[in-house]
């Protein structure tokens, strides 16, 4: 969810407020995927490299977590949300820990869509702690495959994304979901993540409805779909 900063900047306001406009723009974004239906999300609200963010940004950034669900929670949870905090958790402060747990289980009993925040995540710290946790287990080097790695990563229970969008106008990855995303669709946009509203969605998603996906197959060649779902 990238361009709060900008946005805020642009306005002759403080970053922060960038980040608390874009905390709205994620409660409507996921009004207006859900409407469409979506049913997985997976957002990047702070990755292992924005700790070296100035002390300032990077506290305010971790108060907004325990103020977001004071403002939001209810609401996300009345709509069918369950939500669900991915990344190195035990790096947090106890307060943004206990923020993250009680959004766990508040929403736990919801199904209509799962909104993955990827907090204190990194691409690379995923596949690192995976390999450590299947080591861990005794898995049997030999037998370690895709398929079972897969099983250790932070989003084991979750279909790989169909459609990565990255908004602020750069087009790199900055280590998100590194392993998953292997055969996304990658829609980038210059919008400002705090203006990111329904023309959008519908722009990323007529987007991806353009896409003919192949998965290393040829054109007009339909492999039998090895364990995909559905899914945005
Ligand atoms: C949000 O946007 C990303 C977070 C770390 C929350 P930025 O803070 O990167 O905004 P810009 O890129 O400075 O505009
Ligand atoms: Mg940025």
């Amino acid at each position: 969810m990238d361009g709060n900063g900008r946005w805020a900047t642009q306005r002759g306001l403080p970053r922060l407020l960038g980040h608390k406009e874009g905390v709205e723009a994620l409660v409507r974004a996921v009004r207006a995927f859900t409407n469409k239906g979506v049913q997985t999300l997976t957002v990047y609200a702070f990755s292992t490299e924005n700790w070296s963010r100035p002390e300032p940004e990077v506290s305010g950034l971790m108060s907004l977590v325990p103020t977001a669900m004071k403002a939001h929670l209810e609401q996300l949870a009345r709509q069918g949300v369950r939500l669900r905090a991915v990344g190195d958790l035990s790096a947090l402060s106890p307060k943004v820990r206990q923020a993250f747990a009680r959004m766990e289980e508040y929403t736990a009993g919801n199904r209509r869509v799962t909104l993955n925040v990827a907090f204190n995540y990194g691409g690379r710290w995923d596949v690192v702690q995976a390999c450590r946790r299947a080591m861990a287990d005794g898995v049997d080097p030999q037998a370690l495959d895709e398929r079972t790695l897969s099983r250790y990563t932070a989003l084991a229970d979750t279909p790989d994304p169909d459609l990565l969008i990255r908004t602020g106008g750069e087009c790199r990855l900055s280590n998100f979901l590194l392993w998953q995303l292997a055969y996304a669709e990658m829609f980038f946009t210059e919008r400002l993540w705090p203006e990111f509203d329904d023309e959008d969605v519908n722009q990323a998603l007529a987007f991806y409805a353009s896409r003919e996906r192949r998965f290393g197959s040829l054109p007009g060649h339909h492999p039998p779909a090895a364990g995909l779902a559905a899914h945005g």
